[in-house]
């Protein structure tokens, strides 16, 4: 079994109750349209625990004292669909590519579950799956010739995972690294091409076109290119407008690799020189990410991040002079945590507070973003209209180390001078 697997599914083991069963379902392909399905992504938690990256399929694990037996279920042979769909792997060679120690066909479950659930006291499974787990059990009480005595604890699987999930291994920090690598090439690829493009979705296109041609599988998320005013919508969607050739182009996009997300925001004027206002805005928002990223060391709380961006961005603003003589603050300008945890998914699913519902405590191995922003739309009329439709996020990744954090996006360039040399090719 691979080796990452089999750290894991050890630790897993030993944070479950005795007498347990855990039983975790792989995501399925979903339709789209007639014959057409959205392209297939593995569950985080499933991958995590098989690196299994085919569709329906599951994942069983039964402790008994110190002794756990878990297994793999996939998708029984089927000839006829495997023609149109493509060749699915033996049980064996599942097992001998290292995904599990035990692999079995998906018609083989409602049997094996129904035999384990006999003497089981404490039933896992992830909670936002309640539906699929109640059709699933539904089948195991319908298949036993006498009635199982049923689980009679229920505990939440996705919460033990996410808390696993939160200190990340050397070698997913460099997966992390290798795919924020891949997107600072894709992000410099997209500056440099701007000024030959008219719409936000070309400039989506080179972003992923770059990911892809590097080697990436997927992006980590759908891409944000958002020009002049639309910069101001955090997660703005539609990626169709017309470049505004005086505005300013907001890009938050990042690749997976081999599992792991990036996640970067670069912002950039679309004529390739910055402003003086432009300038202002930017300067703020780019000293405010530098003094959160000092100040991240194994100890800070998570939420005394989000007070490290108010009080630089408060002081960059009022150095200004943006908001005197308007009814405004800060928060109307700025109105989105600074961070979060990053991982497999690009909104890593780990806890953000301890068991005493204090804010978690930074420890070596968490990866997170710092991602300030101020967005200046033009709703806003009392503000100089110099500086309207002025929106700047910028956003890296960062891994916390013994000592501080190192910036795994380092290669992404945000100095204004950086970006107006790389645009001006
Ligand atoms: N890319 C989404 C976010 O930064 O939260
Ligand atoms: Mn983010
Ligand atoms: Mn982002």
């Amino acid at each position: 079994m691979l080796a990452s697997i089999e750290k894991r599914i050890h630790h897993l083991t030993t944070m479950l109750d005795d007498q347990a069963v855990v039983v975790l379902p792989g995501a399925s392909h979903i339709y789209r349209n007639m014959d057409v399905d959205f392209p297939f992504r593995q569950f985080s938690d499933f991958a995590y625990l098989t690196e299994w990256h085919y569709p329906d399929a599951w994942w069983i694990l039964r402790k008994k004292g110190d002794q756990a037996e878990a297994v793999l279920c996939c998708q029984d042979a089927d000839p006829v669909t495997e023609r149109w769909e493509g060749r699915r792997l033996t049980p064996e060679a599942i097992v001998d590519l290292g995904h599990a120690e035990t692999v079995i066909y998906q018609s083989e479950l409602i049997n094996t579950l129904s035999q384990w659930l006999q003497d089981t006291n404490t039933l896992y499974y992830p909670f936002e799956r309640q539906v699929t787990i109640d059709v699933l059990l539904k089948s195991v009480l319908d298949h036993s010739k006498r009635r199982p005595s049923k689980p009679h604890i229920y505990k939440d699987l996705s919460q033990i995972l996410g808390r696993m999930r939160l200190i990340k291994s050397d070698e997913e920090i460099a997966l992390m690294q290798h795919a924020c690598q891949i997107s600072s090439q894709a992000h410099v690829a997209l500056m440099a091409q701007t000024a030959s493009k008219d719409y936000e979705y070309q400039l989506s296109s080179i972003f992923r076109d770059t990911c892809y041609q590097l080697g990436a599988e997927h992006l980590a998320y759908e891409s944000i290119v958002a020009s002049g005013e639309n910069a101001s919508i955090l997660h703005y969607r539609t990626c169709r407008d017309p470049i505004d050739t005086k505005g300013l182009i907001l890009v938050d996009a990042g690749c997976e690799w081999q599992g792991y997300a990036s996640d970067i925001t670069r912002t950039f004027p679309a004529s390739g020189k910055f402003s003086p206002q432009q300038r202002d805005i930017y300067t703020v928002v780019l000293n405010t990410q530098q003094a959160i990223i000092d100040a991240i060391k194994p100890g800070l709380a998570f939420n005394e991040l989000h007070q490290i961006a108010i009080k630089a961005m408060s002081d960059g603003v009022s150095d200004l002079g943006l908001l005197s003589s308007t009814p405004y603050g800060l928060n109307d300008l700025f109105f989105h945590g600074v961070s979060h945890w990053l991982g497999r998914d690009v909104h890593d699913p780990c806890p953000y507070v301890n068991d005493e519902k204090v804010s978690m405590i930074l420890k070596p191995g968490m990866v997170l973003t710092v991602e300030p922003g101020l967005y200046l739309s033009n709703e806003l009329k009392a503000l100089d209209p110099l500086y309207h439709s002025i929106s700047v996020r910028i956003e890296d990744d960062v891994v916390v180390t013994d000592a501080g954090c190192d910036v795994l996006s380092q290669d992404c360039p945000k100095t204004i001078d950086a970006i107006e040399d790389i645009m001006s090719i």
